[in-house]
């Protein structure tokens, strides 16, 4: 069953490169490029020899009524297969895509058609993985996908499930139908934030108690740094102020680390003026200890310690921006009563849209989100990746600032 939200002929026309590899889940590409044909979109299919090993290619030039590609060097009209491949398409899938392709891409390896088109794409890119847990559980396919990434590639998948024999575990290929979801959402979005300068705040800030003790908070900037590969793979230039951080950081256009909340809201308010859209999504200090102690504070049995506030970064931009403001989101975690004080935050702090959330989301790939606007219109997730809720977040953002004059 297709998604509902999900119309067939939003495909119409749309111009779509496939990317077959050598996976037993090969036979799940025919049913995709049949779908996408129905959809109406024009498929051009781009095989490697292990693909070949599955299916022939005659297969998919019947189903998408187009040529297949095998190789790298065969020359049509003079030009370059994968250079006008790679200019035809407006997107490109991998499906599915084996840990040998993920590996060859993220290593920057162009030895066939398919990895000589992944590298010299400048479309977005959608990787539907499938192979055996034992592949994708294995660190060097983890950290190829995270690479990936955080370059701006969607994922799509693996899922835990079924395999081939009788194995049962994460690795399994979504099914053709989610595909043809994300990969319409990746058309409708295309790269809608090109041109925008996005400053997000992610990670937890430090206050000092004493030379070897500090205050904190368990976030691990993974949503943070969620929003900045979702905005670089729609064209965004990035800046990240960031706190401590337990996730690798993708590649940005700049990275300021800080320490604490007063760090934070120098840099912030430093950047300000540069930027079209403001994500505060770094979990920073309420608190901090009014008189740190310059020396190791001695194990007593009670110890007490006076606090003041941090002060208020959004407040501060408030006073700053009040001409020329970015598009501010932010981000409310509560454990109680999560809406409605989210809503007020939102008016208090003069923000355009905010993101309510529940501690459960610290440290956790998935994140239970409800996105509440200034029109009062609110929209509450399904758990979902903190990857799928940027995208979302960056939907709402970049309404946002199209309804600006
Ligand atoms: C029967 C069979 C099934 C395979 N299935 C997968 C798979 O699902 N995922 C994967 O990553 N590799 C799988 N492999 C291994 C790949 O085919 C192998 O790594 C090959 O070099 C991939 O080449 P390609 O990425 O260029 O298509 C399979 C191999 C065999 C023999």
């Amino acid at each position: 069953m297709l998604n509902a939200k999900f119309e067939l002929n939003s495909l119409k026309e749309r111009r779509i490169l496939l990317g077959v590899t050598g996976s037993i889940a090969a036979y799940k590409a025919l049913e995709l490029t049949r779908l996408l044909v129905k959809g109406g979109a024009e498929v051009r299919v781009v095989m490697t020899e292990g693909a070949r090993k599955f299916i022939a290619p005659l297969s998919f030039e019947t189903l998408s009524q187009n040529k297949v590609t095998t190789t790298l060097f065969s020359q049509e009209g003079g030009r370059i297969v994968h250079l006008e491949l790679s200019d035809w398409g407006e997107v490109l899938i991998v499906a599915p895509a084996t840990a040998n392709l993920i590996g060859k891409f993220a290593q920057g390896v162009a030895d066939d058609g398919l990895t000589t088109l992944l590298l010299s794409a400048q479309i977005p890119i959608l990787i539907a993985p499938a192979m055996h847990p034992s592949l994708w559980e294995n660190p060097i396919t983890q950290e190829n996908e995270n690479k990936l990434r955080g370059l701006g590639v969607h994922f799509i998948g693996p899922i835990r499930g079924k395999l081939s024999g009788q194995d049962v575990g994460m690795g399994r290929m979504v099914e053709p139908e989610e595909i043809l979801v994300k990969v319409n959402q990746i058309l409708t979005r295309g790269k809608d934030l090109m041109e925008r300068r996005v400053l997000i705040t992610a990670g937890a800030t430090e206050e000092v108690l004493d030379p070897i003790r500090v205050l904190t908070n368990p976030s691990s900037g993974r949503m943070g740094i969620a929003l900045a590969e979702a905005a670089k793979g729609r064209g965004a230039e990035i800046i990240l102020i960031h706190g401590r951080t337990s996730c690798p950081l993708p590649p940005l256009d700049e990275e300021i680390a800080v320490k604490t909340g007063e760090e934070m809201r120098k840099a912030v308010l430093r950047k300000l003026s540069e930027v079209h859209l403001l994500l505060m999504v770094a979990a920073v200090a309420d608190y901090r200890p009014l008189h740190p102690s310059s020396t190791k504070i001695k194990e007593r049995k009670r110890v007490t310690v006076e606090l003041e506030r941090v002060p208020d970064i959004l407040s501060d931009v408030n006073k700053i921006v009040k001409n020329r403001k970015p598009v501010m989101v932010g981000f409310s975690v509560e454990s109680e009563n999560g809406v409605e004080r989210a809503k007020r935050k939102l008016e208090e702090k003069g923000l355009d849209l905010i993101i309510a959330n529940g501690p459960a989301s610290f440290g956790s790939e998935e994140i239970d989100a409800t996105l509440i606007g200034r029109d009062g219109e609110l929209k509450d997730l399904p758990r979902m990746t903190k990857r799928d809720v940027a995208e979302e977040i960056l939907d709402r953002a970049v309404e946002i600032m199209k309804s600006r004059p």
